[in-house]
């Protein structure tokens, strides 16, 4: 049986990959800070098939991520992949997010990673295989308006693999980022916000099982870079070729599009201390299971479009 520690099992893409590795045979160590709902996905992976250990961590806490990986290794035998999804968001210009919220998120999503890479490797090593499976985003690809400090976040997760996976050419350990675009998750619900408005996911939205199934692919068999989601990959593949349309397109959409014209007091969500709304799954915004080629196609040509008229004009 495959072994896998998954943060941030207690809800979204995490709760999602609980399920699809369980169908695919794995036992799991499942790590965040809401017990009760590690708790009930443990019990859906044991229906499912699979196996499961709930583990209350911290991931900003570097002790208990070392503890995480010692009692999986403890109760489970060994560990094949490790998944670094816990995550939170946020979104605010700079000058309206705290100094304490703005680092916190850099603490939970980039060191979060750090921690669980600087506990885990030395296992990887001594069996002579493993995987690193990094949750980073789309947003790891573009500059984001209003979420300095979730992109800085995302954007230092993509660094650090690429330096890691260089020093490790060799050692059988392998790291893959997984960048999904917007997702259906409860995220956006948990999230800080220092907007004064109440905010939504962007469309188009993905359904969490596509980030579940591009996890449980790359852990058996290792790629660099995945997108999830077909606009991800026609704005990044943008973005390289048209920076600034791309960054000032995007930041038009999230102002128009983010938001569900409700206002919504400042917080800093669940950032600092887990919140009770959004234990599942999906976050009913109405994520899109699959992506018809038409569409994919459209999205494609229009974008392509856009990119010419903007070379032609700059
Ligand atoms: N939804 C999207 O559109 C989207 C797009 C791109 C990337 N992502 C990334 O996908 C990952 C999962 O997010 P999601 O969309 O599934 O949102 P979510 O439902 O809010 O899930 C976030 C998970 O992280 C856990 N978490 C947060 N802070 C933690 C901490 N300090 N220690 C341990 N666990 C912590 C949460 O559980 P507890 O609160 O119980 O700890 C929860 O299980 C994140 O890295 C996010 O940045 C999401």
């Amino acid at each position: 049986m495959r072994v896998a520690i998954l943060t941030g099992a207690s809800s979204g893409i995490g709760r999602a990959t609980a399920r699809e590795l369980a169908r695919r045979g794995y036992a799991i160590a499942l790590a965040a800070r809401r017990e009760h709902l590690l708790l009930d996905a443990a019990a859906e992976v044991e229906e499912l098939g699979g196996r499961a250990i709930a583990v209350e961590t911290d991931v900003t806490d570097e002790e208990a991520v070392e503890a995480l990986v010692n009692r999986t290794l403890a109760e489970l035998g060994r560990i094949d992949v490790f998944v670094g999804n816990a995550g939170v968001y946020q979104l605010g210009r700079f000058e309206d997010t705290p100094p304490d919220v703005f680092r916190r998120v850099l603490e939970t999503n980039f060191f979060g990673i750090v921690n669980g890479a600087r506990a885990v490797i030395p296992a990887f090593r001594r069996q002579g295989h493993g995987t690193l499976v990094l949750v980073a985003s789309l947003d790891s690809h573009v500059g984001a308006a209003q979420a300095a400090a979730y992109t800085a976040s995302k954007w230092a997760v993509r660094g650090f693999a690429a330096s890691l996976r260089s020093e490790l050419r060799g050692s059988g350990v392998h790291i893959s980022v997984v960048s999904p675009a917007s997702i259906d998750t409860p995220l956006f619900r948990h999230a800080a916000n220092y907007t004064g408005r109440a905010m939504k996911a962007l469309s188009p939205v993905y359904a969490p099982e596509r980030v579940a199934s591009a996890i449980a692919r790359v852990a058996e068999r290792p790629r660099r870079e995945v997108i999830v989601g077909p606009m991800g990959v026609v704005m990044a593949v943008q973005r390289t070729l048209t920076p600034a349309l791309v960054d000032r397109l995007f930041g038009i959409q999230v102002e128009h599009d983010h938001f569900t014209g409700g206002s919504a007091p400042a917080s800093p969500g669940n950032l600092f201390e887990p919140v009770d709304d959004g234990g599942s799954a999906s976050g009913g915004f109405g994520g899109r299971r699959h992506t018809r080629l038409r569409r994919a196609a459209l999205v494609a040509a229009a974008s392509g479009a856009a990119a010419a008229t903007w070379r032609a004009r700059t």
